[in-house]
């Protein structure tokens, strides 16, 4: 059976985005670590839509998640026809004073996971001659932000790394879409593990949309096969002036509003 995976799909963002795939009359298969919150979807998106939904329950901050989800997924039969690398957690403060395993679970999770779900499911869509790789960026991609050094670097490589494998899979049939959204209204920030003050500080004047207009922005750019899209008009936007300045400005900047609003 064919079918559409989506990581992070038991909250937030992902979960958006599975309601509006289903509305596009695709099977799922849905990864988290949260069964009962999976469980729950697949039973709602199938009666909802009538489609297949399937969920497998993982930790992707552990090195063998992918290759476990890989051949689960080819011993229940179902044939990955788009990847959509949703799954992801953030950081904030100072690097110094942060939990160093968060930070490095943060970087297993943003990139580490997605990069090897990607190999193994893009050799697949290779030979089928077609199949989609999503990959959720962040408008952070574009930011080197002192205060979330870790969580910034992590989207500029899925950046880099979304646009590099758009052309490598190009011959291969298969198409890659970065999908940046910006400050969304998730779960992302109790996620993060980052204190209230912090939080405050670094989103603050920060217009944020609903994961509902980030999934509905998504499947546009999905539908039109996009190679890149941001969520949020206000984003594109901000994502235009940051194109013209350098990095040494950009993080020079952000330190300096950042400070203020700490002390
Ligand atoms: N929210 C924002 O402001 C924002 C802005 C730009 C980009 N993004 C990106 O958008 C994506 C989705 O974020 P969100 O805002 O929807 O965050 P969220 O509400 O915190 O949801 C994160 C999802 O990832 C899953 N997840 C977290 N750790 C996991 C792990 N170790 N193994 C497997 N699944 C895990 C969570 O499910 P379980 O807890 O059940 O495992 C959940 O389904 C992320 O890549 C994020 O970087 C978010």
């Amino acid at each position: 059976m064919k079918v559409t995976l989506i990581t992070g799909a038991s909250v937030g963002i992902g979960e958006a985005i599975a309601r509006q795939i289903a509305q596009q009359k695709e099977n799922l298969v849905l990864v988290a670590r949260s069964e009962q919150a999976l469980q729950l979807l697949c039973k709602t998106l199938t009666q909802q839509f009538g489609i297949k939904a399937d969920y497998i329950t993982a930790d992707l901050c552990k090195p063998e998640s992918a290759e476990f989800i890989y051949q689960t997924c080819k011993e229940r039969g179902y044939e990955v026809e788009s990847l959509i690398n949703n799954a992801g957690m953030g950081s904030g403060g100072e690097l110094i004073m942060r939990d160093l395993q968060h930070e490095l679970n943060m970087m297993l999770l943003n990139m580490n996971a997605m990069v090897s779900l990607t190999h193994f499911f893009l050799k697949d869509m290779a030979v089928r001659k077609r199949g989609t790789i999503v990959n959720i960026g962040s408008l952070l991609s574009f930011i080197p932000a002192p205060y979330m050094a870790v969580y910034c670097a992590t989207k500029a490589f899925v950046r880099s790394f979304s646009r590099a494998l758009y052309e490598e899979a190009k011959p291969h049939g298969v198409h890659v879409l970065l999908f940046c959204p910006g400050l969304t209204d998730s779960n992302f920030i109790q996620g993060s593990a980052v204190d209230e003050k912090t939080a405050n500080a670094l989103t603050a004047g920060v217009r944020a949309q609903t994961p509902e207009q980030v999934a509905t922005e998504f499947i546009k750019a999905y539908k039109e096969k996009r190679k890149f899209a941001i969520s949020g008009g206000f984003n594109r936007f901000g994502a235009k002036i940051l194109s013209i300045l350098s990095d040494a400005t950009i993080a020079g900047q952000t330190a300096k509003t950042y400070r203020k609003r700490m002390l």
